[in-house]
């Protein structure tokens, strides 16, 4: 069956693991070539081998987003770029008055200047061809502020702010920008990431798959939707969180303390 992507070159930062990995081996399930970015290059080519494995091209190129030549010189090895996935990023939690500078700096780096970057650099090429897709990998953590993740979901906060807002200024052009809005995901982010500062009440949401995730940013790039959060748990509790902020914010703290107790 068609998947809209046979051939398309598709540019994925974040790929040597957990979601950027997943989504790599599933546009590349569905025929589309690509370009894969992070900073380990054996991961890479790990992802990469796979991919090609399933019959695609495959391209990688070693780079740190927070660097802005090397965003722009990732997309100038990539070329014509049909769908660029921005999903490089991690997390370091600490309650904020504790939390180091150099942390909340470094996220911010990462996490929103990447992007920004990244995006910075294709779409020019997008608006002269008038099409293309920007898929961005924000969070729940960019929807509600959650105690002790301070310093990430102003990132995430950050990312849908600028993402909201690129798609308004090129709506009608022929590019598209999606966002895909993960609840807590099986991956290596909790190497750095202590899961043990999250609020309590997150812990009723379950952890999804990165496969789960990688399947929602493959739908974004073939649809362009505007925003995907998963899994449901975490939608119906962000509908809530939009309609009646300050009602969701008092069942988070009140939830989080009995089981924070226990
Ligand atoms: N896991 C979750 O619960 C969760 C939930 C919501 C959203 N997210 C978001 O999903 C995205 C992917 O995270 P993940 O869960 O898949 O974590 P992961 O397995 O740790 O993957 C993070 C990826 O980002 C790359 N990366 C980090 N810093 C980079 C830099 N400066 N330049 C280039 N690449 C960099 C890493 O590659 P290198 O180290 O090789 O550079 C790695 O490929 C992140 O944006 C994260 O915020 C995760």
């Amino acid at each position: 069956m068609a998947t809209g992507l046979e051939q398309k070159t598709v540019v994925i930062t974040g790929a040597s693991s957990g979601i950027g990995r997943a989504a790599a081996l599933d546009f590349a399930r569905r025929g589309a070539n690509l370009v894969l970015a992070a900073r380990r290059q054996e991961l890479l080519d790990e992802v990469a081998t796979a991919c090609r494995a399933l019959g695609v091209d495959c391209r990688t190129v070693v780079t740190d987003v927070t660097l802005r030549s090397d965003c722009q010189h990732l997309i100038d090895v990539a070329g014509h770029v049909d769908v660029l996935v921005n999903n490089a990023g991690f997390a370091i939690f600490d309650p904020f008055e504790s939390a180091k500078a150099d942390d909340l700096e470094a996220m911010m780096q990462t996490n929103y200047f990447g992007a920004v970057w990244c995006a910075q650099a294709v779409l020019p090429q997008m608006l002269a061809r008038g099409s293309g897709t920007i898929v961005n990998v924000t969070s729940i953590a960019g929807i509600m502020g959650y105690a002790r993740m301070g310093g990430y979901c102003a990132t995430k906060f950050a990312m849908i702010g600028f993402s909201e807002t690129l798609r308004d200024e090129v709506l009608g052009r022929g590019v598209r920008v999606a966002m895909v809005c993960p609840g807590t995901v099986e991956t290596q982010f909790f190497v750095k990431a202590e899961r043990g500062k999250m609020p309590g009440a997150s812990r009723l949401i379950l952890a999804i798959k990165p496969e789960t995730v990688a399947r929602a940013i493959v739908r974004a790039a073939q649809d362009g939707k505007y925003r995907r959060i998963l899994p449901v748990g975490a939608a119906l509790f962000m509908k809530l969180k939009e309609a009646f902020p300050r009602l969701a914010h008092m069942l988070m703290r009140r939830v989080s303390a009995v089981l924070e107790k226990h």
